[in-house]
């Protein structure tokens, strides 16, 4: 499958996406984890994304493009991808299309994760990460919690709480999301590419998308 995943931060779009590699083999391409693995390793990368991050902005569009046409290209995603967390916003998307033409690569499906506010708040203050770079498997205290100790399930590494989740940082990652991302929900249905799901669910809303790309 090809398929882009849109939502508000919290919507789930890394748990789905988890799910969906499952199905398929498609592979997951995460901006977020992408981004958080090279401020963790201190590249140049990281070290211009991390005040961004840490605030609850956007990374420039420039820096995405480059780390996306690149990834695009690596032999995993020939199976297919999902795209979590990009594009971002319409210059992402814009930039996506014509890269995307080059690439000869056709996009089945793009999912809009819809979920209330107060949900979104509670999910982001309970989530707990696995701090391995290469796992990061996501928790929640709440509805799916690591090993009692604290560590992930998967690679047995401490579970943490990300830089971005401070009540401040939160606040303005959901206004960054109105202001530049959910616009994409309206450029993607003129494309006749956009379905909406509720994400209140992941099982619901992975075997949903699965029926829609079975059409
Ligand atoms: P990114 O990592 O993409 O963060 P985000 O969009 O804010 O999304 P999250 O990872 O917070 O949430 P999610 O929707 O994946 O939810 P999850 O599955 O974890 O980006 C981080 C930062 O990087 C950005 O702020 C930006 O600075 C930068 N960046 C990244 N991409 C960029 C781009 N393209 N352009 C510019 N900058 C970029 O679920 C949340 C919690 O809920 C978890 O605890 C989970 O266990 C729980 N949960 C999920 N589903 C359910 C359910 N059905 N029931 C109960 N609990 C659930």
């Amino acid at each position: 499958m090809k398929v882009i995943l849109l939502g508000a931060p919290g919507a789930g779009k890394g748990t789905i996406a988890k799910l969906l590699t499952d199905y398929d083999g498609s592979v997951q391409i995460s901006t977020g984890d992408i981004l958080r693995a090279a401020v963790k390793a201190g590249t140049p990368v990281g070290k211009e994304a991390k005040a961004y991050m840490d605030a609850g902005g956007l990374v420039p569009d420039s820096l995405i493009m480059k780390i996306m046409e690149a990834r695009l290209q690596e032999p995993d995603c020939q199976k297919g991808f999902i795209l979590d967390g990009f594009p971002r916003t319409i210059p992402q998307a814009e930039d996506l299309k014509k890269l995307l033409t080059k690439l000869s690569i056709t996009l089945d499906l793009v999912v809009n994760l819809d979920i209330p506010r107060e949900v979104i708040l509670d999910r982001l203050t309970t989530r707990r990460t696995c701090s391995n770079a290469s796992c990061q498997e996501i928790y929640n205290i709440k509805s799916n919690p690591p090993k009692p100790d604290g560590t992930c399930k998967k690679c047995g590494s401490p579970t943490i709480q990300r830089d971005d989740e401070t009540e401040v940082a939160i606040l303005n990652r959901l206004e960054t999301y109105n202001q530049k991302t959910a616009p994409l929900i309206g450029f993607y249905r003129k494309e006749g590419m956009l379905k909406d799901f509720s994400s209140l669910s992941s099982q619901e809303t992975v075997e949903g998308i699965k029926k829609s790309l079975k059409k």
